[in-house]
């Protein structure tokens, strides 16, 4: 007998309320998710589902340790963190992109010196330069990374560009485009074959409905 519970883990913040239109759209009553209040764990009456709401990387490590089944996490920490999970579906939401940024007008290749890069993901950056055998020093920086070209703490950042709107009002523009962005779909191997029907209806719910 397949135990029928699932549960899910959903990215707080950004796409939270893109992810509770869907299951919304499915027809779950997604009534616990719009008005949660400080609660983390919501359910989805009658249909045995419980969902879970983490920061991105902790949707990961919840997914990958198997305490949740399915996730809903940007490809931005997908590509930050890794894991072993199965990336089952891209949900077409949250779109954006990693962009190399920095000062309008600045030629970010030009001198032969080491150049300084600063970044919230600081693997993603790696992989990038080393494709391009390019070696660069990067600062890690928590937040609002725009301003380490401003104050001169670095030469370019790799960064998160949605509208573009924060490089624009503060001087800065994108020099290249690092990779595409949007909400994927993760599950945990393990659930993948011991709750595979329950896992399946409900992947197909979502991709019919997208
Ligand atoms: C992200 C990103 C940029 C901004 C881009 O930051 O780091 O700062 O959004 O959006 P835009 O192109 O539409 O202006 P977020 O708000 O997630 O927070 P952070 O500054 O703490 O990284």
């Amino acid at each position: 007998m397949e135990n029928k519970k699932i549960r899910i883990a959903l990215t707080k913040g950004r796409l939270e309320n893109k992810t509770v239109d869907l299951l919304d759209k499915i027809g779950y009553d997604v009534s616990e998710l719009r008005d949660k209040g400080r609660r983390l764990i919501l359910t989805i009456p009658d249909e045995d589902i419980e969902v879970v709401l983490a920061k991105a990387a902790d949707v990961i490590t919840y997914v990958e340790h198997g305490v949740c089944d399915i996730g809903v996490v940007g490809k931005d920490t997908i590509m930050e963190y890794g894991g072993k999970f199965y990336e089952i579906t891209d949900l077409g939401f949250g779109r954006c992109k990693f962009a190399l940024a920095g000062k309008k007008g600045d030629d970010f290749y030009s001198g032969y010196g080491v150049k300084t890069v600063a970044t919230k993901y600081p693997n993603v950056t790696r992989t990038y330069f080393e494709a391009k055998g390019m070696d660069v020093d990067i600062v890690k920086i928590e937040g609002s990374v725009e301003l380490a070209p401003l104050v001169s703490l670095a030469d370019g950042i790799v960064d998160i560009v949605e509208t573009g709107t924060t490089l624009k009002e503060n001087g800065l523009e994108v020099f290249e485009d690092v990779a595409p962005i949007s909400a994927r779909l993760i599950v945990n191997t393990v659930s993948m074959k011991l709750k595979q029907e329950r896992i399946a209806k409900i992947v197909k719910q979502i991709e019919e409905n997208l």
